[in-house]
């Protein structure tokens, strides 16, 4: 059976295809077989990700591990069940083409709510939350008093996780493994980071997700895009000496992959 790994946080820009680019492609290179997809059918930028990866490694004729991005098929209306909504029946038909030929499903959602996006939720074996270190963000999983410190209940996206456990539940499936990796983190001290790092700790204990430690806010998780490349590639691409900044990242990618603890994956670059 392949895992399935859901990128998913409601709000935008969290870093969801950030993540999933790198947690895909570093799975591809540890040598499991990873295939991915891309539910944001409108912006497409994990899709868009892996055809600047295509087109940039055929013409520097290299050959990298890759995962490979799936589009969601075209159904036939006319072979859908009476009441069955399209998009659910697109998603599991996708899905379970995959399966039989995955160690790995990575599938990143978009920056809203949808329809797709709350199937999928159903489907994780772990679910990973990239969070934006700012309470803007921290209010689509719980609401805070003014001073951010006492929690007062839990908001949209976590009673949307809640139905999704629930569902899974009801359907005997063994339950969702929550992460919630922090994003863009600053890497000076901060009152707003350590408050953040409060709230968060209260939280995962209140709503049961885990804290996986995550990204900083680096100028090269930007740069990466038109070449489709992930920290993980730049020395097969010819990049002799990583810079400081590059090593610590690569050190992140790894701290956070490793904290997930998927099955069967030994964390080794
Ligand atoms: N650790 C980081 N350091 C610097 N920039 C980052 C980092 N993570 C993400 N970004 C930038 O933040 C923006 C949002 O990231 P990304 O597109 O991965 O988020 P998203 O959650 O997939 O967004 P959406 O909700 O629109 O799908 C992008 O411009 C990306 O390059
Ligand atoms: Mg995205």
């Amino acid at each position: 059976m392949a895992h399935i790994i859901v990128v998913g946080n409601e709000k935008g820009g969290a870093g969801k295809s950030t993540v999933s680019m790198h947690v895909a492609t570093a799975l591809a290179r540890l040598g499991h077989k990873v295939n991915t997809l891309d539910l944001d059918l409108r912006q497409r930028t994990l899709g868009r990700y892996f055809e600047n990866r295509r087109a940039f490694l055929k013409s520097a004729e290299l050959d990298l591990p890759s995962p490979a991005n799936h589009n969601l098929p075209e159904i036939d209306a006319a072979t859908l069940k009476p009441g069955e909504n399209v998009y659910d029946h697109r998603l599991s038909a996708a899905v379970s083409r995959l399966e039989p030929d995955s160690d790995f499903i990575l599938i990143d959602c978009p920056g809203s709510h949808t329809r797709l996006s709350q199937v999928a939720h159903s489907l994780a074996d772990t679910l990973v939350t990239p969070l934006n270190d700012s309470f803007i963000d921290f209010d689509l999983l719980a609401r805070i008093d003014s001073h951010g410190e006492k929690l007062l209940g839990p908001s949209v996206y976590s009673e949307m996780v809640w139905n999704a456990r629930q569902l899974r539940a009801q359907a005997g499936l063994k339950p969702i493994d929550w992460v919630v990796v922090r994003n863009r983190v600053g890497t000076q001290r901060m009152v707003n980071k350590e408050k953040m790092e409060r709230a968060i700790t209260m939280l995962a204990e209140r709503i049961g997700f885990r804290v996986a430690p995550g990204f900083s806010e680096r100028v090269i998780f930007r740069e990466l895009f038109p070449r489709g490349l992930t920290l993980l590639d730049l020395k097969d691409v010819g990049v002799k000496q990583l810079n400081i900044s590059n090593i610590a990242a690569r050190q992140e990618l790894r701290d956070m992959m490793k904290a997930m603890n998927l099955p069967g994956v030994e964390v080794e670059f």
